[in-house]
């Protein structure tokens, strides 16, 4: 039996295979991070137990559920309880650091795998045929888009399609843009922690900006950055992204704040065409390998994004003009890069420091001590330099 093909352009999709009675049977696999569709596969439903839930998951055996939705994401939560159970354990040592940081990412990736293995099926244009089970056709077509045959995708990544839906939806209030909120899409940087956007609305504008002509935005996201310079008055802002789902982003919340006559935006790797008097960037402030799709916006490989703007800007800077770094020293304090070679960075690209605003930052993760991260994100501070050509 054959459960069906999708004619939709999905990349990171691939074929599921089961028995379910006497056949074997096939489904389209779908994952917006691009995880890998299970290689072993069972069909379960509500007469299963958690642990027996969990520990199928552990070995790498994923469950297509056949029972209640609303019993898979209680499921779901259980499975998470067993995961999140912590060692009994006396004293906490001091940590020690980068090593906490990559057993962290391990746990979180081991995490995301096993949770992962709670398989949903879906009918053509994105129907869950199960008991209890909610609309979600809106949250799946604005990122799988329209697919008008069966496949199967993980709970967990439904559910964050869902909560990404949502975040659409509502939007996320920015209070240096005098309470506007600006829509993130899925997959793309949400400016939910409002410090950084902060120091671009309060720095002084370049003395080289006197006539408020131009400005770049590199590496967009949902396009804040370049929302916040069109507001102080820049006439025209070119805003790049390599990635279309956030230029897609971006270009809807232009319109929504009815800026479309002062940003422009343009798919590129890094910089636009040309010389401004103004370059903002705010690149990915962890250097690591991405472990998902969906982590390019948090962690930029070898620091790539950061060393590359770092190289293209005295070229990409008019005369007298400012470019301003956003960036946090998480990853300083996490020891993975030192702020000397960062400094040496800068050097060797022909750059200066002209100044630096700092904020500490006060996001809920740098007050929970339970965080093995809990000491560097505490001592984090994100500051916007200021750099000039030598
Ligand atoms: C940390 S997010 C910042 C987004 C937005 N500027 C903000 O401040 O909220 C970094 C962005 O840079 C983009 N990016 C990464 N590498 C890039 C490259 N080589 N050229 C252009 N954009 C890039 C990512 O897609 C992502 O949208």
């Amino acid at each position: 039996m054959t459960v069906g093909a999708p004619d939709c352009e999905e990349t990171n999709s691939s074929l599921l295979e089961w028995h379910e009675g006497n056949a074997l049977c096939t489904a389209r696999w779908h994952s917006a991070s691009g995880g890998p569709a299970p290689r072993r596969v069972v069909v379960a439903d509500d007469t299963l137990t958690a642990d027996a839930a969990y520990r199928l998951a552990c070995e790498g055996t994923a469950l297509l559920w056949r029972g209640d939705f609303q019993n898979a994401r209680q499921l779901l939560q259980a499975m998470g309880r067993r995961l999140d159970r912590k060692p009994r354990s006396g004293a906490k040592p001091a940590p020690d650091y980068p090593e906490a940081f990559h057993r962290k990412r391990m746990a979180q990736a081991q995490r995301a795998r096993i949770l992962g293995m709670l398989l949903i099926p879906f009918e053509a244009g994105h129907v869950i045929p199960l008991r209890r089970a909610p609309d979600v056709c809106q949250a799946c077509e604005e990122v799988y888009g329209q697919i008008n045959a069966p496949y199967v995708t993980s709970l967990r990544e439904l559910l964050g399609l869902i909560g990404a839906h949502e975040w659409r939806r509502k939007g996320v209030v920015i209070p240096a843009l005098g309470g506007h909120r600006i829509h993130p899409h899925h997959g793309v940087f949400s400016p939910v922690r409002g410090e950084y956007v902060a120091l671009v609305a309060e720095a002084p504008l370049p003395g080289a900006l006197t006539d408020h002509s131009l400005a770049f935005d590199i590496g967009t996201g949902t396009g804040v950055l370049a929302v916040v310079l069109a507001r102080r008055g820049v006439a025209r802002v070119v805003a790049t992204d390599q990635d279309e789902r956030a230029l897609a982003c971006a270009r809807e919340n232009i319109v929504r704040l009815e800026l479309e006559k002062h940003v422009e935006l343009l798919q590129a790797d890094l910089f636009p065409p040309g010389q401004a008097p103004l370059v903002v960037c705010n690149p990915p402030w962890v250097p690591g390998k991405p472990s998902s799709a969906l982590e390019y916006a948090v962690y930029d490989p070898d620091s790539r994004m950061l060393r590359g703007f770092l190289s293209g800007l005295a070229a990409h800077l008019e005369p007298d003009g400012e470019g301003w770094l956003i960036l946090s020293d998480l990853a300083e304090h996490l020891k993975l890069r030192p702020r000397e070679t960062l400094l040496a960075w800068i050097a060797a690209a022909g750059l200066k420091v002209l100044g630096r605003h700092d904020v500490k930052p006060t996001h809920a993760k740098a007050a929970d001590p339970d965080d093995p991260l809990h000491a560097a994100r505490a001592a984090e501070v994100t500051s916007l330099w200021r750099l000039g050509a030598v």
